[in-house]
């Protein structure tokens, strides 16, 4: 059984569908040990407790320097035997501290087909505005590999989701959320929980 942490910073839904593919037992080969948040007020916090997870907040301001930051992470995530790490709805930049300590076993969602719509600066509701603002007719959400690119990682899941008519930036993002990123996020959990 694979032990993962899950990095947050707000609402925590992708959170959310992950511990209920776990009750469900659409991930049967790993669980959630963990969850970091980088904000004290993330309601991500609450839904980790609900569930009876450790909800732990580890906050960027709290450290000089950005490598420190990751250390901190790094450490509390292997002292929790942590073999694969989460982002969901992290909005921090992960440094080359974290990426190194787990090289290829760090995963993100992000709300959009990449290679469309992401990368810095690309993240919550900008994501579905420049969507809508460009005119795609699909968009969606991936699961990649977190490298030191941001949002640069190999693809490990996409699913796309139709633009509808009169779609503003809110009701895409609940669309994509509902429709791609609740189902391809815990569906990846589970394909690299039992690969190795
Ligand atoms: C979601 O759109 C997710 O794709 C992005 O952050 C948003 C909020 O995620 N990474 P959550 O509700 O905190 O999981």
């Amino acid at each position: 059984m694979k032990k993962i942490g899950v990095l947050v910073s707000g609402g925590g839904t992708n959170l959310q569908a992950i511990l209920d593919a776990e009750k469900s037992g659409i991930i049967k080969s790993g669980s959630v040990v963990t969850v970091v948040s980088n904000k004290k007020d993330a309601f991500a916090l609450k839904r980790a407790e609900n569930a009876g997870v450790e909800g732990v907040v580890i906050e960027r301001k709290a450290f000089d320097k950005a490598q420190d930051f990751d250390r901190a992470i790094v450490e509390h995530m292997k002292s929790r035997g942590v073999d694969l790490i989460v982002m969901a709805g992290f909005l921090c930049i992960v440094g080359e501290e974290l990426i190194k300590a787990y090289p290829d076993k760090i995963i993100n969602i992000h709300p959009s087909l990449i290679p469309s719509f992401c990368g810095a600066g690309f993240y919550g509701l900008k994501v579905h505005k420049a969507a809508l603002d460009y005119g795609v007719k699909v968009s969606g959400a991936t699961v990649h590999f977190v490298n030191g690119v941001v949002d640069g990682g190999k693809i490990i899941a996409q699913k796309a989701v139709y633009v509808e008519e009169n779609d503003t930036p809110e009701t895409l993002q609940r669309r994509i959320m509902e429709q791609a990123e609740w189902v391809i996020l815990p569906q990846a959990i589970e394909k690299l929980c039992s690969a190795n």
